[in-house]
């Protein structure tokens, strides 16, 4: 007899779990599928109240509730959630501040899923950049993810990392020149890029050009001269060679996109000759123009007085 109750029971509890999970979502789907309104928040950011119901479940979080990540939220409306948040986060969320718009907690409640890409991407140059330095110039998750909410696997050609979008996704800040001239690094790489040997295979759609990815990584992205960078030239050989079997050291500064100068000579020095090449075509159109017209004028002259 037990038995027979037991188990409905615990089928009943199930399905109020399963309800109960499914209710948090919808209470905050209420009003964010309907509201479709930006307002500005105290950091000056405009943000969308909006979000599409649709996109979001079919997106590789859709199987989450919303206070997965929103943690400073429960129940409708916006009152203070039941659990604690814990201390790791709150350590985290204290170091990413400078980069938070309206929920910092979410902002770094990725650590629960993905810990170890959270952790590379902390100890990476655009981590350091905000963790160390206080600055919102460096990428956050979703500077390179775009919404949390819209996410979709990186085999997709609607995801901002993949193949076919991830340079102008690097784009959007390494082709900004205050950007580039606040870090010092040189300025249109992304255009130096697009004209070099791989961008100009990668746009052809060459399956084998490096995007900026396959050169630099992506969450432990480091400056070019720290030693456990790819393009550290310690490592050259195995990043370049991962492609170019058997590159050597003289092979390995063939690729560079710092801007033309002492740092680069090679192409500096090319640019100075092309220079003294053109100037010195035009020179010789120019004079060699000037003294037909002076012959021309002259023999004009000539002539008029023998008559
Ligand atoms: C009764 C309607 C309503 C419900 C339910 C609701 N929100 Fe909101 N939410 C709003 C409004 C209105 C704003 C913007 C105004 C404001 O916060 O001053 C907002 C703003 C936000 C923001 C932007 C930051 C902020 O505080 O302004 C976040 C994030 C957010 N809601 C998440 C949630 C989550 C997560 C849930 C469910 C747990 C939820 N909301 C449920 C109406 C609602
Ligand atoms: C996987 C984590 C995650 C889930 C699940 C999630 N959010 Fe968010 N949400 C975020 C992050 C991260 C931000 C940006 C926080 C920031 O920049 O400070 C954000 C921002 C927002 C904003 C502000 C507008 C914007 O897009 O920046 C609203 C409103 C919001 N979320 C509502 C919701 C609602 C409603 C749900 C459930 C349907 C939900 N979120 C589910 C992580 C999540
Ligand atoms: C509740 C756990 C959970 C949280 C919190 C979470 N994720 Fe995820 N995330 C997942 C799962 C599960 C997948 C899908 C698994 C897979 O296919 O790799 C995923 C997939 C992803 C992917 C796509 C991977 C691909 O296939 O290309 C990205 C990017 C991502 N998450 C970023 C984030 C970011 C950024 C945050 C924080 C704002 C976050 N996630 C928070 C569980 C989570
Ligand atoms: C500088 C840009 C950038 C930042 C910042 C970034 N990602 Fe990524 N992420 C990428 C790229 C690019 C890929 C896909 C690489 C590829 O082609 O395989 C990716 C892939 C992923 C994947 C799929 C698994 C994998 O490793 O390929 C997950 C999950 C993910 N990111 C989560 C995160 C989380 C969480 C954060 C924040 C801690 C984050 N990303 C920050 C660029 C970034
Ligand atoms: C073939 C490999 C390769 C590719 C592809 C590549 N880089 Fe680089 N990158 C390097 C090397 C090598 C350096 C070292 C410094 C130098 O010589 O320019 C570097 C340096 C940098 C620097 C620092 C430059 C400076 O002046 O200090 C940035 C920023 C950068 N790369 C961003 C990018 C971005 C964004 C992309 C994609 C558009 C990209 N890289 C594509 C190899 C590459
Ligand atoms: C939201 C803006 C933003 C995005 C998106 C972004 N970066 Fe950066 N990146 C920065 C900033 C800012 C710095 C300089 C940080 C510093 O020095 O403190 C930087 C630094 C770098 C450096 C080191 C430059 C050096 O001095 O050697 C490399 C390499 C780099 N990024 C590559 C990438 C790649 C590859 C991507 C795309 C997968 C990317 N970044 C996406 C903002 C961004
Ligand atoms: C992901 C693969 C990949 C990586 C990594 C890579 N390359 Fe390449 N590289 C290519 C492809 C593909 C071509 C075009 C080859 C062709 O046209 O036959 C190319 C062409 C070149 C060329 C033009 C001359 C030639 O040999 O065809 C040079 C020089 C070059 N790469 C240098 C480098 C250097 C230096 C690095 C490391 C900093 C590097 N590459 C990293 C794939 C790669």
């Amino acid at each position: 007899m037990k038995e027979r109750i037991f188990l409905p029971v615990i089928l009943l509890m199930l399905f109020m779990l399963v309800s109960l999970s499914h209710a948090e979502t919808y209470t905050c789907l209420v009003c964010h599928s309907a509201m479709k309104q930006k307002i500005k928040t105290e950091t000056g950011d405009v943000i969308n109240l909006w979000i599409d119901e649709e996109r979001f479940s079919s997106s590789v979080h859709g199987f989450a509730s919303c206070d997965t990540c929103h943690k400073l939220f429960s129940e409708n409306p916006h009152q203070k959630p039941s659990k604690a948040i814990p201390p790791n986060l709150i350590d985290m969320f204290n170091k990413m501040k400078p980069k938070a718009r309206v929920d910092g907690v979410a902002l770094v409640a990725c650590m629960d899923c993905h810990p170890d890409i959270y952790n590379d991407y902390a100890e990476s140059v655009h981590g350091k950049n905000i963790i160390a330095k206080r600055q919102k110039d460096g990428s956050s998750c979703i500077d390179c993810h775009g919404s949390v909410h819209y996410i979709v696997s990186k085999s997709s050609k609607d995801s901002s990392v993949n193949r076919a979008n991830v340079v102008n996704t690097c784009g959007n800040c390494h082709n900004n020149e205050e950007i580039a001239k606040k870090y010092g690094y040189g300025l249109h790489i992304v255009e130096k890029y697009n004209e070099s040997f791989h961008g100009k295979k990668y746009r052809l759609g060459h399956e084998n050009a490096p995007t900026c990815v396959d050169c630099h990584g992506y969450h432990k992205v480091k400056k070019w001269d720290d030693p456990d960078s790819p393009v550290a030239m310690n490592n050259r050989k195995i990043t370049c060679g991962k492609c170019h079997k058997g590159a050597t050291d003289k092979f390995v500064v063939a690729i560079t996109h710092k801007p033309i100068g002492k740092d680069n000579p090679i192409p500096y020095y090319v640019e100075k000759a092309l220079m003294v090449l053109t100037i010195s075509v035009f020179a010789f159109i120019t004079i060699h123009v000037v003294l037909e017209i002076y012959a021309e004028i002259r023999d004009y002259v000539f002539r008029k007085k023998e008559e």
